[in-house]
């Protein structure tokens, strides 16, 4: 339905700051050289929050058409919150994006759904398109398949942002990405993926009907990209990209190399 794909790159809590300035640029150019157009395939990378101000500068100095965002945000904007980030500083970065609710969060910081849809409530007040994150852990699938975790999880962030998602401008980017395939080296299929990710899309249009009207739903569920995440690599990401209702890849370990990043990016050609 004409939506964009977009390629990610969550960096998580690796390389050091001179490395992440080379990485930015080392992507940016190999595309550029490669002839890569931007406006048919969206690039952005999730850096530390440390790297947040240089990427800026490259990316405003140089004309780099890539795009960047951060990996969490507080669910506050600003106060006595010591060692909180706010969604008021990452829009003052230009940041695009913020991720939230990465299973790896979930997992080592307890945030909960109420706290996913928080993050995505305080990202959406700055003006940031929060990339929701869900998936189902090895356990989830064996007791209750693939849907039933990431189905609720992204039912219980979209009641939280229902409100800010009556305004038409308003974007989200969802990310399905099982536990059990992030950084395993085995990825689920395509079909599994399509599977799980048609159902994101029938529960959008479904969870926002009360409160946002049919119509306004409908657009919605048709405009969201939903991303796979999960041991994506060059080899794999064109088959998640033809399916019909994967947008995007959120890529982790393989987004740590320019060119593997490059060349995933480059999935059409
Ligand atoms: O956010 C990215 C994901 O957690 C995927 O990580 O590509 O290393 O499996 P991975």
């Amino acid at each position: 339905a004409g939506r964009r794909p977009l390629i990610a790159g969550n960096w998580k809590m690796n390389i050091d700051h001179l490395h992440a300035i080379a990485l930015v640029q080392k992507v940016a150019w190999t595309l550029k050289d490669a002839g890569h157009d931007f406006d048919d395939v969206e690039v952005a990378v999730f850096p530390p929050f440390t790297d947040l101000r240089s990427v800026q500068s490259l990316v405003a100095a140089d004309h780099l058409h890539i795009r960047y965002g951060a990996q969490d945000l507080s669910t506050h904007d600003e106060g006595a919150y010591t060692g909180e980030i706010s969604g008021a500083f990452l829009a003052r970065l230009d940041c695009d994006y913020v991720i939230v609710g990465h299973s790896e969060r979930r997992a080592y910081h307890h945030e909960d759904d109420a706290v996913v849809a928080a993050k995505a409530q305080a990202a959406l007040r700055h003006g940031l398109v929060p990339v929701i994150c869900v998936g189902e852990t090895a356990e989830d699938l064996e007791q209750q398949g693939p849907a039933a975790v990431p189905v609720a999880q992204l039912a219980a962030v979209l009641d939280g942002i229902a409100d800010r998602l009556g305004d038409e401008a308003a974007e989200i980017v969802v990310a399905y990405e099982p536990v059990w395939a992030i950084g395993s080296g085995h990825a689920a299929t395509p079909g599994q993926a399509q599977q799980v990710i048609g159902r994101l899309r029938e529960t959008i249009a479904e969870r926002l009907a009360g409160p946002l009207g049919a119509d306004r739903a409908d657009r919605l569920a048709d405009a969201t990209r939903i991303l796979y995440g999960g041991s994506v690599a060059v080899g794999n990401v064109a088959g998640f990209l033809a399916e019909p209702d994967i947008d995007g890849a959120l890529v982790g370990g393989a987004s740590l190399d320019a060119r593997s990043f490059a060349d995933i990016a480059r999935f059409r050609s």
